[in-house]
């Protein structure tokens, strides 16, 4: 976090506790205390006030992540130090209805899609103020509830493939967890870049990665990915450190390994302005992988998403061309917004779960 994105949200943050302790306005889920046994809670607040370069968006749908609970549950409170009460919910899709006097991009009545930046979250809630230059048009061939699903897994595959990997026609890519919520778009992105794409699921999910273009399945509950692929370009992990370890090994010289699920490097806290001490801490974090990629003559790099209107008209355009189809797993109700981290939690989700507000 730079100091200037900081006060920014201090300064909202002091707005919102403000607003919530009015108690008028509009229903949303919010953090009221941090704790894995803590749950969201329902609460009537004020609508958001927009600058003038925000635009306010009546919310449709809101889809669930893992970051929702690991907001929730503290474990991001290093580098995203959110202070309680704050509203929670990363994806939105829904109606324009205010624009601030400097919006030059939409108007009263688009139908609009993003993934709000970093101390802009809130998209449990009947409405949320975001920056114009984090939301896209929505695209035109899906519903509400589909769109929602799109922006943070999307803009993390594009931002993990294209940006991070640049993988180009030819290569061999290896998407872990490819039935999960970043893995159904990554294999579906990937295959239109022209790659081969491998991906782990267990047998039941088999079909489903197949049908997204998956051209080599491994049940990870019966076989090692590791003694099956080698000479990949790039690997797209999101498990666990022992899973990160053995994805250096089916690398090619020169390889990349894009890392969604930790550990951050020092690139990514400088990025974000981290004090010393943080830098210090992620430094001795990714330092066993780091050395081990060296080593290899691999590449390690940790990406943390982050909000881009622009990349989500890029993704609005293949969800257009029918090139990358949403993958739904369940709609639940606002009211079961609770309910429907639960079940993201369990790590079951085939694609995307999203609460339908209105
Ligand atoms: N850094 C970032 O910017 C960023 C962005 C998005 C997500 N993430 C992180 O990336 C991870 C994945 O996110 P997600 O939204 O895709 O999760 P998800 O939707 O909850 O993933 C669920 C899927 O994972 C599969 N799965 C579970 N264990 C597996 C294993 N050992 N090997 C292969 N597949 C396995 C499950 O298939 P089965 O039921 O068949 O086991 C299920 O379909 C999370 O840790 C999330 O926090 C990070």
């Amino acid at each position: 976090m730079n100091s200037l994105s900081e006060a920014h949200y201090r300064f909202w943050q002091n707005k919102r506790t403000a607003q919530i302790n009015k108690n008028s306005g509009m229903k949303a889920f919010i953090v009221g205390h941090y704790g894995k046994k803590e749950k969201l809670q329902l609460t009537e607040i004020a609508e958001p006030l927009i600058k003038e370069t925000d635009i306010l968006v009546q919310v449709h749908s809101a889809a669930v992540n893992l970051l929702d609970s690991k907001i929730k549950n503290a474990e991001f409170k290093m580098i995203l130090p959110y202070k309680t009460p704050f509203i929670l919910g990363h994806d939105v899709a829904g109606i324009v209805i205010k624009v601030g006097s400097k919006v030059r991009k939409f108007k009263v009545g688009d139908e609009v899609y993003a993934r709000p930046a970093d101390f802009r979250i809130g998209t449990f809630a009947e409405f949320i103020s975001m920056n114009e230059n984090d939301v896209a048009i929505k695209p035109k061939n899906i519903s509400m509830e589909e769109a929602a699903s799109i922006p943070l897994v999307g803009l993390t595959a594009w931002q993990a493939l294209v940006e991070k990997a640049n993988l180009k026609t030819g290569q061999k890519v290896f998407i872990q967890a490819g039935s999960g919520g970043v893995g159904v778009f990554a294999i579906q992105l990937a295959k239109h870049l022209g790659a081969t794409v491998a991906t782990t699921t267990s047998a039941s999910n088999i079909d489903l990665v197949k049908r997204l273009g998956a051209d080599i399945v491994i049940d990870y509950r019966k076989e090692d990915f590791e003694s099956i692929l080698k000479d990949y370009d790039v690997v797209l992990n999101s498990q666990d450190t022992k899973t990160l370890e053995k994805s250096l090994k089916i690398l090619k010289t020169g390889g990349k390994l894009v890392s969604i699920s930790g550990p951050p490097d020092p690139e990514f806290a400088e990025k974000i302005g981290a004090p010393w001490f943080v830098k210090l801490i992620v430094r001795l974090l990714s330092y066993r992988i780091r050395r081990k990629a060296k080593r290899l003559g691999v590449y390690y790099s940790f990406l943390f998403m982050r909000a881009e209107g622009a990349q989500l008209n890029q993704i609005t355009k293949l969800i257009e061309s029918g090139a990358i189809k949403p993958v739904m797993d369940k709609v639940f109700p606002f009211e079961q917004t609770n309910e429907a981290m639960s079940y993201v939690e369990t790590g079951r989700a085939k694609g995307k779960v999203v609460v339908k507000v209105r």
